[in-house]
């Protein structure tokens, strides 16, 4: 294994644009981790386009690739990283993954990214709901959810800032130490906030990053998020705002270029989906400069 870390990372895998794993394995790499990507979905595009077209792994398939890897020794990882997942039985495939990744390296880190929906809308089957909510997150070392995720998960509804902690609170009480809500919109204000439970017994420490809302929409900037949040907080195991601050710094800077890009080229940003400047952006994830700072609570 490498110094900083190997990471399985089970996410979409998109031939043009970045979502899911085209999203967070290059800047992981760029952060010194060995990456091994399993794709969970080969598709032309993302799903917001008009259309798409391409292939969906299922839980069978899932497992030969473990099996795959078991059968040569090859199961070793430090990490598992997991995004977007479509089915009810690829989910359970996961769960099972868990446990075989756990056997092999009981320290194993699961950093669990449970998709589900944004803006008040689920958009995967409503059965997955219940399997994050009584199997995946118990078993989840950090866990980053959005907003409305955070409220499926803790059936708590998040009005205030007040209310992002409490769900924090909920959802460490299930299992993961690490708890990053990547957005709360609190009146018009975008917000993430953080929380680490240190010690089961000790109370959270928890604080915020505000930023301001960029007036356009962008796909796969919850996986990138995720990674490199990931990323962060295993090289800063202690400082989870720093981690933040970091993963925001390197988020805005490129959305940021992005919008830039968009307009020089004569697009209106706001027009439609923007697809991410990532590759353009890679001195922005190797080296942040920090612009976003937490606020602790
Ligand atoms: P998930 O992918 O788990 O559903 P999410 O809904 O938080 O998470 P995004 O909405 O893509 O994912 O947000 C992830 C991060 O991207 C946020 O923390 C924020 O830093 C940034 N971000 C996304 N869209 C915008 C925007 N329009 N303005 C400013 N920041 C944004
Ligand atoms: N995975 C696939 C296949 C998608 O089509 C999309 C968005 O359209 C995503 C993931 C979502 O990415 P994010 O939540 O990071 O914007
Ligand atoms: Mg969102
Ligand atoms: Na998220
Ligand atoms: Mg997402």
């Amino acid at each position: 294994p490498s110094e900083t870390g190997r990471i399985l990372s089970i996410q979409s895998h998109t031939v043009q644009g970045y979502v899911g794993n085209k999203s967070a394995v290059f800047p992981l790499q760029l952060l010194g981790y060995d990456v091994d990507p399993i794709n969970s979905v080969q598709f032309s595009n993302h799903t917001g386009y008009p259309t798409f077209k391409g292939q969906v792994l299922n839980g069978q398939q899932l497992w030969e690739l473990i099996e795959g890897l078991e059968a040569n020794n090859l199961l070793y990882y430090t990490h598992l990283l997991t995004g977007y997942i479509g089915s009810v039985s690829f989910l359970n495939t996961v769960l099972e993954v868990v446990k075989k990744l756990r056997s092999v390296n009981p320290k194993l880190t699961y950093v669990c990214d449970p998709v589900m929906g944004d803006e008040g809308k689920l958009y995967v089957p409503q059965e997955l709901v219940s399997v994050y909510r009584e199997k995946v997150v118990p078993v989840a070392s950090m866990l980053t959810p959005n907003q409305f995720e955070a409220e499926q998960l803790t059936c708590f509804r998040i009005g205030s800032e007040r209310d992002g902690r409490e769900a924090c609170n909920i959802i460490h009480a299930v299992g993961p130490s690490k708890v990053v809500i990547t957005s709360i919109n609190i009146e018009g204000n975008l917000l993430l906030i953080g929380s680490h439970q240190k010690a089961k017994d000790q109370s959270a420490e928890q604080f915020k990053i505000v930023f301001p809302k960029i007036p356009a929409y962008f796909t796969g900037t919850g996986d990138l998020t995720t990674a490199l949040l990931l990323g962060w907080s295993n090289k800063f195991p202690d400082n989870l705002d720093k981690a933040a601050e970091l993963a925001v710094s390197s988020v805005q800077a490129l959305l940021q270029r992005t919008v830039n890009d968009y307009r020089s080229a004569g697009h209106d940003p706001q027009s439609s989906s923007l697809e991410i400047r990532l590759i353009q952006s890679q001195d922005d994830i190797r080296n942040p400069e920090v612009k976003f700072k937490a606020e602790k609570y």
